[in-house]
């Protein structure tokens, strides 16, 4: 059986409800590109909202980390991740989160205690030592020489501020050698592999750390790295994880990974992370800007890596990859199945867009470097590399590296920063909108959607689903699925339909329900199973009911005048309409 289900039987049993990974570009929260922890998706219910699934919860949470993209190629970095994850909201705290973590591992993955170490938080002039959490290891049979106490390692919070409190890690020794009577974490044969957050405090923003009137648990285990672990591998592209897909990428290379190690992993992360990036409600879209920046950069790196490997630029080695990637893991993340061939298009398309100037780029790499009076590639000449032919900053650094040259990436990371804010404001594809901003506007486009995604239905048919949704102050963004572009008649008709609810001044109510009793109402949804087991459903008289956090306009009449400005061809098979509302 696999890690994933293990833990979640696991924790199950122990009275933990599942929930759903949340997307991985964070709903409620414009402050990250991502979510990077299980614990960010929770931050509301961690500082005291009601969570509908009650106080004790598990999952698996996408998450992704950019932060340091250069890493990616040694054995144990990812910019995609899986954590495990269990919770205690004001429920549980010290020892149920410690025994049950003890247990897992040494009762289900039958790991020897004598392998396991633990640190515990050493106390500093605010915080007192974690005593408690001490007792508690050594309760359970592990010595006190494994247990190592340190400040800095042991206080975990998501960013600057927010929900934190001393943790406890767990280490387990990857190594044949003989066992060491004291545990140093510093010594590489001892691996993290599970922290228990116990979340009592909470930091603002002027430094300030208060007891939390509530005590939560919150733990992150990193799957790649504890299969990897218990497979016995050091490398982690060797585990079951990945081994398949190194294997295909030697196959597709005709190289062996052996002495290619570096260019096959970040293929494999890489192609992993935009799979997952684009298949996320979201529906992000390689660009210049925010997460399609980061999403551009990540296909672009694979692609240069590719053609290191010399693989044909012709085949379709992008698509065998994504699909063995996604028939891996769609049985755990549906919006795989969802969006299977929107994946294999973001993929497609941004190969053959920097296909086109790669070459050409590499050639201008060249002259340009060839002619230098120094050794130093300026801000301008990087700047040209990006803008003209679409370089990633990180791919001039690796090329440039490779002739020892230097660049100065301060000055190219001002001018990047300069030339983002004009095409931020100048693009209206701009993604924040969804939930993160609530304003009056805001909330007239959200009824307003619901309106729209009902005419559609009414106009175009039943086959019409919504594929994702974005809404800033300026104008709301539609996805749908339909096979043709719309005619003029149909987005009149569209148009009429919705003006005419907005007329009749239609009450907008909602309603909590169980979510099977809320689909049992013919209630629509995106993505079923992102939804917790208690539902908010929104209604707008008898012409629409959906599952939807909201917030919406208390009647119809409130919204103005709805007018389609545009559309278009999102991917294959999805429309997207953008459209306003005028007073
Ligand atoms: N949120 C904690 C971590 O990421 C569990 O380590």
């Amino acid at each position: 059986m696999n890690l994933k289900d293990l833990y979640i039987d696991f924790f199950v049993s122990h009275g933990h409800k599942q929930i759903p990974s949340a997307p991985v570009v964070p709903e409620n929260d414009p402050s990250v590109l991502f979510n990077t922890a299980g614990m960010q998706p929770l931050i509301p219910y961690l500082m005291g909202k009601e969570h509908p699934c009650g106080k004790r919860l598990c999952n698996y949470q996408k998450c992704v980390r950019t932060n340091d993209l250069e890493s990616i190629g040694d054995t144990f970095h990812h910019t995609f991740f899986e954590m495990l994850g269990n919770w205690s909201l004001g429920d549980y705290f010290k020892k149920e989160a410690i025994e049950w973590s003890f247990e897992f591992l040494t009762k289900v993955l039958k790991i020897p205690k004598e392998k396991l170490a633990v640190t515990v938080f050493k106390g500093n002039d605010l915080i007192p030592k974690d005593e408690e959490a001490i007792n508690i290891w050594l309760s359970l049979g592990i010595n006190r020489k494994k247990i190592y106490e340190t400040v800095e390692d042991n206080f975990w919070i998501a960013g600057e501020t927010g929900p934190c409190g001393p943790d406890t890690e767990m280490f387990y020794f990857r190594s044949n050698d003989e066992i060491p009577e004291y545990f140093d974490p510093n010594d590489s044969r001892w691996v993290e592999i599970w922290n228990d957050v116990f979340m009592q405090y909470y930091k603002d923003e002027n430094g300030n750390v208060t007891q939390s009137e509530r005590k939560n648990v919150d733990t992150g285990m990193g799957l790649e790295r504890v299969v990897a672990t218990l497979e016995g591998v050091l490398d982690n592209y060797k585990s079951s994880i990945w081994s398949d897909v190194i294997s295909l990428i030697e196959k597709i290379s005709n190289k062996p990974y052996e002495g290619n190690e570096k260019a096959m992993r970040i293929i494999a992360d890489h192609i992993r992370t935009a799979v997952f990036i684009s298949s996320d409600p979201a529906m992000i879209k390689p660009s210049n800007t925010d997460q399609g920046y980061i999403l551009r950069r990540l296909i672009r790196r694979a692609i240069r890596y590719a053609s290191k490997l010399e693989i044909d630029p012709n085949i379709n080695w992008e698509e065998q990859i994504a699909c063995l990637i996604m028939d891996k893991y769609k049985k755990y993340y549906s919006e795989l199945e969802t969006n299977y061939n929107v994946v294999l298009e973001v993929l497609k398309n941004e190969k053959i867009k920097f296909n086109k100037t790669l070459e050409k780029g590499l050639k201008e790499f060249e002259r340009i470097t060839n002619n230098l009076n120094s050794n130093v590639l300026n801000k301008d000449l990087a700047f040209k590399l990006y803008d003209t032919y679409g370089f990633p900053i990180e791919l001039t650094l690796e090329l440039a590296s490779e002739k020892n040259i230097s660049v100065d990436e301060e000055g190219f990371k001002e001018k990047f920063k300069e030339h983002q804010e004009k095409s931020r404001t100048a693009s209206q594809g701009k993604f924040k909108g969804g939930l993160a901003s609530t304003g009056e506007i805001e909330t007239k486009y959200h009824t307003a959607t619901h309106l729209l995604n009902a005419a559609l239905k009414k106009v175009v048919g039943n086959t019409v689903h919504q594929m994702g949704s974005n809404i800033n102050q300026d104008r709301m963004r539609f996805d749908f699925s339909c096979d043709h572009k719309l005619s003029d008649l149909e987005k009149t008709q569209v148009e009429d339909l919705v003006n005419g609810w907005i007329k009749d001044s239609i009450d907008v109510t909602f309603k909590e329900m169980k979510k099977e009793d809320a689909i049992k109402s013919g209630a629509e949804c995106m993505f079923i199973e992102k939804y917790p087991d208690i539902v908010t459903v929104y209604s707008i008289g008898d012409i629409s009911k959906e599952l939807c956090g909201g917030p919406h306009v208390k009647n119809t009449s409130e919204i103005g005048k709805f007018k389609i400005i545009k559309e278009e061809a999102s991917s294959a098979g999805v429309r997207r309409i953008k459209a306003v509302i005028e007073k």
